[in-house]
């Protein structure tokens, strides 16, 4: 039995910043509005002629973590991908990263789970290094969003929250029990799998060919639906709960945790968060105003700035926490 250790981080965001009063004039919305009820004041959205995919921004990102691990592609033995934004409807992007990257034929899977992708990726890849079949395991959460936003007033609700970017890690096999990730948790409750849909091209409510039959501006069924009240209730307990039965589980307590990176969902909920476990703005790490919600990738994102701020180091335990569609939710436990 082994544990796994984060030995190396990146992450990719485009270029193209997209402020709140950009989006005012696509949409009727404000800056103010939009920084009250989430705390974002911009966001990064590929540019038009951009030749940026959810694919290629996590190969960017991939890169990094790779040579920062200090290995090579040719020591990566898996690769796990986690987006709700992928390239085409199949395959997923696991295997694009396997080709762009000329990795050997290692596996390579691909995770949906949406806000809660990357944890549920880190766990795939911890309990594949924990049980010794694979010693270094690529972990990808990328999301290209903008080109599937309904940038009219009609979907204003969902659209100024998501952003573009990706960010990877690599596992990577750790002998000491005491290091690495100790635990992770996940769990899901899809009696809520409504509450935060895209319901095309799913082929279970309609025939694809009705869908194209039937496509016109008044189709909302490619973009996202999300009951936003009922989401934020929902998240502010589950990721309470969670981030406690990880603490719990490693008979830690809030006042241990020297870093929180909470999925950047809506700062509002960060700070509900931090408030409730009574941590200080050092312990808890946001960057939800200057990207959005990038999904699966908000984690990686910001779980890499943190590292290259300096704000975290050897020894501490860092908690990772996740709340997304599905509903699914969960938690990384860290000895850094
Ligand atoms: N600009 C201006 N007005 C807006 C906008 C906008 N961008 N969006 C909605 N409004 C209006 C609504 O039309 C509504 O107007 P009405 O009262 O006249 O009907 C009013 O603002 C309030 O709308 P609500 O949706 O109730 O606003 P709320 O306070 O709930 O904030 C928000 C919306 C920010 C989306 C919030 O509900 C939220 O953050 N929810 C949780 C999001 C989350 O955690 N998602 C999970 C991760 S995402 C994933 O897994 C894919």
């Amino acid at each position: 039995m082994y544990n796994s250790r984060i030995s190396g981080l990146g992450y990719y965001v485009p270029d193209n910043v997209v402020t709140n009063d950009e989006l005012s004039k696509m949409m009727d919305t404000s800056d103010e509005w939009i920084q009250e009820r989430t705390g974002i004041k911009e966001r990064r959205w590929i540019s038009e002629n951009s030749t940026d995919t959810t694919a290629s921004m996590g190969v960017k990102a991939a890169k990094i973590a790779i040579e920062r691990a200090g290995i090579t592609k040719d020591d990566i033995d898996f690769i796990v991908f986690a987006t709700l934004s992928p390239d085409y409807y199949f395959p997923g992007p696991g295997v694009q990263v396997q080709h762009a990257l000329d990795i050997k034929t290692v596996g390579a899977i691909d995770i949906r789970n949406q806000c809660s992708g990357f944890v549920y990726g880190l766990s795939v890849a911890d309990n594949f290094i924990k049980t010794g079949m694979y010693k270094n395991v690529l972990v990808i959460g990328s999301e290209l969003h903008s080109r599937g936003l309904d940038k009219t007033t009609r979907g204003r609700g969902v659209s100024v929250i998501f952003g573009d970017g990706a960010g990877a890690a690599v596992l990577t096999r750790e002998e000491n029990p005491k290091k690495g990730i100790l635990s992770t948790h996940l769990h899901s409750q899809g009696e809520h799998a409504e509450e935060l849909v895209v319901t095309a091209p799913g082929m279970g409510l309609r025939w694809v060919t009705d869908i194209l039959k039937d496509n016109n501006p008044d189709d909302e069924s490619y973009f996202p639906y999300m009951n936003g009240q009922f989401v934020f209730k929902n998240a502010v307990v589950r990721f309470s709960e969670v981030i406690m039965e990880g603490l719990q589980k490693n008979n830690f307590g809030p006042q241990d945790i020297d870093m929180l990176i909470p999925h950047q969902a809506n700062l509002r909920i960060s700070q509900f968060v931090q408030k409730k476990f009574g941590l200080s703005d050092d312990q808890v790490y946001n960057n939800i105003t200057k990207y959005g919600n990038t999904t699966a990738a908000s984690i990686p994102i910001a779980l890499t700035e943190a590292w290259e701020n300096g704000k975290i180091k050897e020894g501490d335990t860092v908690v990772l926490a996740a709340f997304g569609s599905g509903f699914t939710w969960g938690s990384v436990i860290i000895k850094w």
